[in-house]
């Protein structure tokens, strides 16, 4: 771990605590792999826990391996900011660990000047956000908000194949955890509200010229497995009438998202994204038994998402069919159009001025929390405009800017 700071708490800078996990997790092309759970996301948990500690918060870990750093008692009441330390594969360094560093940095500053809040604070690092570690988006949060049972949790399987009680025993072993006790999380249903600050995932702040927004909503989205099975044989000696290849119809089915997506998406913002594709077992001269997809849908509205969806699956029927190859689908996630508190909102719109406004495709736990308490978003420019590969960017003015709107943000809320 690089440590760069050389100051205490008083003077951290976001870009300086970023800077201490830079090579954390770093594939070699600059980009990041971080998966929930991993080795690398097990140093980020103690980066966390050391830099939460140094600043005096009282650290606690819940059964859904959320970690949470305490300033005033555990308890209700809380005033909660925070994001996520995960990345998906080959992700930037900015999506998730703004969102921390920033929220580290804010209760920094509030404690260098003296300020005492009158309500307890705490900043969270949410497990799996991105469900790149065990296939469901925001399974802390989901986990602990309750809107994911425990048994459909233990259901799920780590990218190596290892069942999720597994990967939460060897995480136990440093931090405590026990899967037999996943769930709701009591004493969430009676925090005051959450804030989260993310990078922005698009260009709209870079076109306003723009520091900082506030969130107002996340479109709908979800998550898609189609498995597509066949016969595995010779790709030498089997003729073409004779094969039942799984791959083919999954080929036909990428190029289907794609049309149903762009047929409606001027007027529905409709998007459908194939990011991961398995073919098994895999060999250059073996016709697959088997192929799997998953399929990303996002629109404006739930009818257009599940319309997409719906026109996708149809067509992967048919061209299996006509492949003489069976055909599953199995929805993974869904996130329900999430608009942020409206009187959170104005709070936040008041006590930073002139803001814009801005709404997003992304997910993120503060869409699941918003369920259970009033939330909001902030929004840190990104120049690039670019998410989820290495180009994601946030300059450190625009960095510094975020944190101080954020700490502005929870003087307001815990006085
Ligand atoms: C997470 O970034 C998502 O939008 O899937
Ligand atoms: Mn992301
Ligand atoms: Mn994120």
């Amino acid at each position: 771990m690089t440590i760069s700071q050389t100051r205490g708490p008083a003077g951290w800078t976001v870009s300086g605590l970023l800077a201490e996990i830079a090579d954390i997790g770093r594939d070699d092309d600059g980009s990041y792999s971080r998966f929930s759970l991993s080795p690398e996301d097990r140093s980020l948990r103690q980066w966390f826990i050391s830099r939460a500690e140094e600043l005096g918060l009282e650290v606690s870990i819940d059964p859904d391996a959320n970690i949470w750093a305490w300033w005033g008692p555990e308890g209700p009441g809380a005033v909660l900011t925070g994001s996520h330390l995960d990345s998906v594969p080959g992700g930037g360094a900015y999506d998730g660990p703004l969102g921390v560093a920033s929220s580290l940095a804010a209760v920094a500053r509030l404690r260098a000047r003296g300020f005492r809040p009158s309500r307890p604070v705490a900043v969270v690092m949410f497990t799996d956000e991105e469900g790149a570690g065990f296939g469901m988006p925001c399974l802390g949060s989901r986990l602990a908000a309750g809107v994911l049972p425990a048994d459909r949790a233990l259901e799920l399987r780590a990218r190596d194949g290892a069942p999720l009680a597994e990967a939460w025993q060897d995480a136990g072993m440093d931090a405590g955890m026990d899967a037999g006790e996943l769930g709701p999380v009591e004493w969430l249903t009676t925090a005051r509200c959450f804030v989260e600050l993310h990078v922005e995932q698009g260009r709209g702040l870079a076109d306003l010229d723009a520091p900082v927004a506030i969130a107002s909503a996340v479109r709908p989205h979800g998550r898609w497995r189609l498995e597509f099975t066949g016969q595995g044989n010779h790709a030498g000696t089997t003729l073409m009438a004779d094969r039942h290849d799984p791959v083919v119809p999954l080929a036909a089915t990428v190029l289907a998202a794609r049309r149903a997506a762009t047929e409606t998406s001027e007027e529905s913002g409709a998007v459908a994204t194939v990011g991961r594709v398995e073919v098994v077992p895999g060999g250059t001269n073996v016709i697959a038994s088997a192929a799997r997809m998953w399929l990303d849908c996002r629109a404006e509205s739930a009818d257009v998402v599940h319309a997409v969806v719906a026109q996708v699956e149809a067509e992967a029927r048919a061209a299996a069919h006509q492949e003489g190859c069976g055909f599953e689908l199995v929805q993974e996630s869904w996130t329900p159009r999430t608009a942020f508190d409206p009187e959170l909102k104005a709070t936040m719109a008041h006590v930073l001025g002139d803001v814009p406004e801005l709404s997003t495709g992304a997910g993120h736990d503060a869409a699941v929390i918003a369920g259970i308490m009033p939330t909001g978003m902030l929004f840190v420019r990104n120049p690039t405009g670019a998410s989820h590969t290495p180009d994601e960017y946030a300059s450190p003015a625009d960095c510094e800017a975020g944190a101080t709107a954020l700490a502005t943000i929870l003087e307001e809320l815990a006085r």
